[in-house]
């Protein structure tokens, strides 16, 4: 943990509410993909899996994961700094909790993993922040990470490009009730960001977050099939979407 996080009084626990009520306010049913995520895990591994929370973030994965299953572990792996600090303050003396700090995009990063297998690899609303060929790569790197019988769920937002007239439809009544919660006082990603950036302790890795991302990593929005075939073409045995929403899926990939 770093020191600013374990000396500073900082109300962790605040920091992830306002963060889980940022990402909701682009994806409602955010809850539901977690528990539907964490259902597939005890289906596959049981209630005691290692599990490498891919993209972690503020570990909100490891959160769910750990109250439905306080015997499990978790790896939690990012790059930003900022998220990264509250996770560290959150999970502070967790003994099941580790984190880590690598670029998924680096062909490297899986050397700084404290293991080399995992039961459950888990990743939400982040893949996206990358672009379809390093991301096929990722997925090569993740069949040698997940065990034989183990999975890999990725849930974020996948786009179906053969149906523009539903895309159209359902983006502008997702975007009317973004603006009702909005003028309700919903934080978006900015007004969040704009919060951490003026926090004493969060400011710090605030700015380098900006340094290393800018406002958000250009990446792509591959469909479900696109994922699917990719990850069985990567070396997993079996992969299609378990959840789907109007704007995302959870593609699940047995190994
Ligand atoms: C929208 S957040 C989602 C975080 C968390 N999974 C959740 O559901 O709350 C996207 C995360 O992906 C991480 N990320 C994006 N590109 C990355 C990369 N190349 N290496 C490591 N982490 C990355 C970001 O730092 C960020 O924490």
């Amino acid at each position: 943990m770093t020191e600013s996080a374990a000396a500073t009084g900082t109300d962790w626990r605040a920091w992830q509410d306002s963060w889980d009520r940022q990402q909701e306010w682009y994806m409602p049913d955010r809850e539901e993909r977690f528990r539907v995520m964490l259902d597939m895990v005890e289906a596959f591994a049981g209630p005691e899996p290692r599990v490498l929370d891919l993209a972690c973030g503020t570990g909100s994965i490891t959160d769910r994961l750990l109250k439905r299953f306080p015997k499990a572990d978790s790896v939690g792996v990012d790059l930003d700094p900022a998220l990264l600090t509250i996770a560290e303050g959150y999970f502070a003396g967790d003994r099941r909790v580790t984190f880590v700090t690598a670029d998924l995009a680096d062909p490297d990063w899986t050397a700084a993993l404290p293991y080399s297998s995992y039961d459950a690899v888990l990743t939400a609303t982040a893949l996206h922040w990358l672009r379809a060929e390093p991301l096929a790569a990722l997925y090569g790197q993740l069949a040698d990470l997940v065990a034989d019988g183990g999975v890999f769920m990725n849930a974020d937002h996948m786009r179906d490009d053969t149906t523009p007239r539903v895309n159209a439809a359902e983006h502008a009544h997702r975007q009317a009730a973004r603006d009702r919660a909005k003028a309700a006082g919903a934080l978006d990603w900015a007004d969040w960001w704009a919060l951490a950036a003026a926090d004493p302790v969060l400011s710090g890795p605030t700015a380098r977050r900006f340094e290393i991302y800018g406002e958000h990593a250009e990446g792509d929005i591959p469909s479900v099939r696109w994922h699917a075939d990719t990850l069985r073409a990567a070396g997993f045995a079996e992969a299609r979407p378990v959840w789907a929403s109007p704007s995302d899926a959870l593609v699940l990939a047995l190994r």
